[in-house]
């Protein structure tokens, strides 16, 4: 027996997706009371999903292929286009491998060894200056920490503009108008860039060290034992630079978080047990950051006596998930302890893609962004004392994606003593 999938009210959906923001389809679901309903989107059906049971469908490659998911407005912006995230089968398996041979343990205490040089370097500069918009400089220090570590060679002069450009490939997405048109703009400066440094390492005229994401995405070959073409080769490389850079974003939050919870400070100084851990895996429960992922049906099923159709558009809810009482006990509380002996599956935790990650689309770089996060906000914590001074301190659901107002202000730093 076939039942109908229920409907969202409205012909076409666009504009509340663009004022509900994170809101869209947790809003809908229980409206509707669903895990599952139908909506138009952009003049196209769409069926949105919520759940531990929807996200184990949703990573079924039996069921749901990438190839032409992204719309266009994603692909000139985060993404980019021919890259890993729109790759099906054996051609993402491999090109995936290329990412996940980046990620060993030795390259990833690189990265942290880097990260905690570049916050020694910054807190010189900040000890002397007045105020500091937390997430602007955070996205600086990425960038250089994600260049060095790439192997793409980044003069000072240079940082602030790539950094930017980073940042607003990622801000330019959920946008329509003049935000979007800026991220289109970051993307094809940071391609032109990035493919140039391509060209050099393939003609011997730049030699990044063995084992950088540089060295190894100019050499990579495809299942037919060619090199990608120059274009591809720059998407993956900024595939890798700029999720780095936004890592930013998450150690905003981080405190943001550290500044409404004063307790979480002190039990992050006195260094209890696995807290780190535990306070950073809060943040990406808690904070809004992705709001959910795509994929197109691979041919027509039915799942609970629900339809799906050949090539419909799928889209599951990473921000209702976290926010889902049915997975978290109070979910609107900020509480780190409930990731002590918390015991998930890959299916109901996904602030960056569920599933398996070396052979499906969860981030390839999830592990990178948890080290990363945990050395930055130790050294917040441990290393330095700052104040926070008055500020707009609300995040706004709607916008996609979002930060705190001000972007995280402070002031009044130095060193702890
Ligand atoms: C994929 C989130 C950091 C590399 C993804 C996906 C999400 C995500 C939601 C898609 C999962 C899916 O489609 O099912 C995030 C967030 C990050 C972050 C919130 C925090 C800043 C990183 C970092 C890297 C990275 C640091 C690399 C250094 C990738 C790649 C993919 C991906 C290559 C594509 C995987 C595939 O299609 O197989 N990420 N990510 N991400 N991420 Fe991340």
């Amino acid at each position: 027996m076939k039942v109908q999938i229920p409907r969202s009210e409205g012909l076409d959906n666009s504009l509340d997706l663009l004022s509900e923001g994170y809101l869209f389809i947790l809003n809908r679901c229980r409206r509707l009371q669903t895990d599952v309903f139908q909506t138009r989107l952009l003049a196209q059906n769409v069926i949105c999903m919520t759940g531990t049971e929807a996200a184990e469908l949703f990573y079924d490659e039996e069921r749901f292929i990438r190839k032409g998911a992204a719309p266009k407005r994603v692909q000139k912006t985060l993404f980019g286009q021919n890259g890993v995230q729109g790759l099906d089968g054996a051609a993402h398996k491999h090109r995936k491998l290329l990412f996940m041979s980046l990620m060993t343990p030795e390259r990833l205490k690189g990265i942290v060894d880097l990260t905690r040089a570049q916050w020694e370097k910054t807190i010189k500069k900040w000890e002397s200056k007045d105020r500091i918009i937390l997430f602007d400089d955070v996205q600086e220090i990425l960038c250089r920490v994600a260049c060095e570590w790439a192997g793409v060679p980044l003069e000072e002069t240079e940082v602030r503009k790539r950094a930017d450009d980073f940042g607003e490939m990622v801000d330019g997405f959920g946008a329509v108008g003049p935000r979007h048109w800026q991220g289109k703009g970051a993307r094809k400066r940071a391609e032109q860039w990035i493919e140039t440094v391509i060209e050099q390492i393939r003609k011997g005229e730049l030699n990044p060290p063995e084992g950088t994401a540089a060295s190894m995405t100019a050499r990579h070959r495809d299942l037919n034992n060619k090199l990608l073409e120059t274009k591809v080769a720059a998407v993956e490389l900024l595939n890798i630079l700029r999720p780095i850079v936004a890592i930013a974003t998450y150690v905003a939050f981080g405190v943001h978080a550290l500044h409404e919870h004063p307790e979480c400070r002190k039990k992050m100084q006195s260094g209890e047990g696995q807290y780190v851990q535990q306070f950073v895996q809060e943040i990406r429960r808690f904070y809004p950051f992705t709001p959910f992922v795509g994929a197109r049906v691979r041919r027509d099923f039915t799942w609970k006596n629900y339809q799906f159709e050949n090539g419909t558009l799928v889209l599951l809810d990473v921000y209702g998930m976290n926010h889902d009482p049915r997975i978290w006990d109070q979910p609107d509380e900020f509480r780190p302890e409930r990731f002590d002996h918390w015991e998930g599956s890959p299916f109901d935790f996904i602030p960056q893609g569920g599933g398996d990650r070396a052979r499906g689309h969860r981030c390839a770089g999830e592990w990178l962004t948890i080290n990363v996060m945990e050395a930055s906000l130790h050294f917040l914590t441990n290393e330095i004392d700052y104040d926070v001074p008055v500020q707009d301190l609300s995040i706004s659901l709607s916008r996609i994606p979002t930060l705190p107002k001000d972007r995280m202000v402070i002031h009044h730093v130095r060193r702890k003593t």
